[in-house]
């Protein structure tokens, strides 16, 4: 994969803006923590790790441009932006651990010069972008040596390349596994309404060359009923203590349908992605986009003027519909409150 989903480049952050592709190709230039906090609201980054990343670099250029102020200044600003990025989007636990590594260590070295902090700080954003693609590789080794030759996985979304720092999770899983050689087909559903999985998933699998065939989120039962997908992979946004999985909406229908089709549902997630804080998925927040997401697209509406709209963003899934979770540490089957504290 050669496209890159963040860069670092002359001392700015690019984004490529998701929401321009597969047609077009355009970095975002960011210098300042509230455009990248404007930019993961406005889904130019998404995906889990991928805003995890952008909300540290965008601490680290905060800190870059704020470091000629007086100490107390810039001390009151930076906390000021941490609460900006953390404003950002609420279900994807990523952004608030990669923003807790960030405050610890600004807040341990905020007594030395300002410029020495924003200079810790990029170093740490740098670090967390390569610790992700680390993880990412690890998990796909894990999840490789699960999935036989020939199979054929359905993924719902996008837990690509595009939504981490690189390689991906739940596609870094189906990445590895066709490095190691197996012939491995998929099924992208296209994922409504903001279309991941038709503009994201089927475009970096099919620049990989992956075999991948898109369909619409209601043909998936079809195709598992007519025995022609043998697993199903997806990323995730947060799992609670008690093994339940916040993914995005119709997630939750895709493992329902496939218990019911006697398929394995796995879930690729880096350890970032688990929060013991929480015991069940109950009390993940469940973000709400805007209704223009469901009444049409771009430019187009097709729904009638002032109909009411919902638009949950993720949904839960039950631990009991997992099979397992591909952790960086391993595969967790059946996963449960014990086995996920034991991971830490
Ligand atoms: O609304 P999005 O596009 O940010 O939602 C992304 C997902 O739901 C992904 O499946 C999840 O973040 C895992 S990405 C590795």
């Amino acid at each position: 994969m050669t496209v890159e989903t963040l860069r670092w480049r002359n001392n700015q952050l690019e984004m490529i803006d998701q929401r321009c592709l597969p047609s077009v190709i355009q970095f975002l230039p960011c210098s300042d923590a509230q455009t990248v906090a404007e930019g993961i609201k406005q889904m130019v980054v998404r995906g889990a790790p991928a805003i995890g990343v952008a909300a540290a670099y965008g601490v680290a250029l905060e800190a870059q441009k704020l470091a000629s102020l007086p100490r107390e200044d810039f001390v009151e600003r930076m906390a000021r932006a941490f609460d900006v990025l953390a404003a950002s989007r609420p279900t994807a636990v990523n952004l608030f651990w990669a923003l807790k590594r960030m405050r610890i260590r600004f807040y341990e070295h905020s007594k030395n010069e300002n410029l020495f902090v924003a200079r810790l700080l990029l170093d740490e954003a740098h670090a967390i972008y390569h610790e992700d693609i680390e993880t990412n590789k690890r998990m796909g080794v894990f999840g490789a040596s699960i999935l036989d030759d020939g199979m054929c996985i359905l993924t719902h979304c996008n837990a690509g390349a595009l939504a981490t720092a690189g390689h991906g999770t739940a596609l870094g899983v189906i990445r590895s596994a066709v490095a190691e050689g197996k012939k491995i087909t998929v099924f992208a559903d296209e994922t409504r309404p903001f279309l991941q999985g038709a503009r994201l998933t089927a475009w970096e699998l099919s620049e990989d060359g992956i075999d991948t065939t898109l369909i619409t989120d209601n043909m998936a039962g079809h195709f598992m009923k007519s025995g022609e997908i043998d697993a199903v992979i997806v990323g995730t946004d947060r799992i609670a203590a008690n093994g339940d999985v916040a993914n995005k909406i119709g997630t939750y229908m895709v493992a329902v349908l496939a218990k019911e089709h006697n398929i394995p549902v796995y879930v690729a997630c880096p350890l970032s992605t688990i929060d013991l804080s929480i015991p069940s998925g109950d009390d993940i927040p469940i973000e709400e986009r805007s209704s223009s997401e469901v009444t049409g697209y771009g430019d187009i509406q097709w729904a009638p003027e002032n109909i009411k709209v919902r638009n949950p963003s993720f949904d839960i899934t039950p631990a009991s519909l997992i099979t397992a979770l591909i952790t960086e540490q391993g595969i967790v089957y059946a996963p449960n409150k014990k086995k996920l504290e034991a991971l830490f």
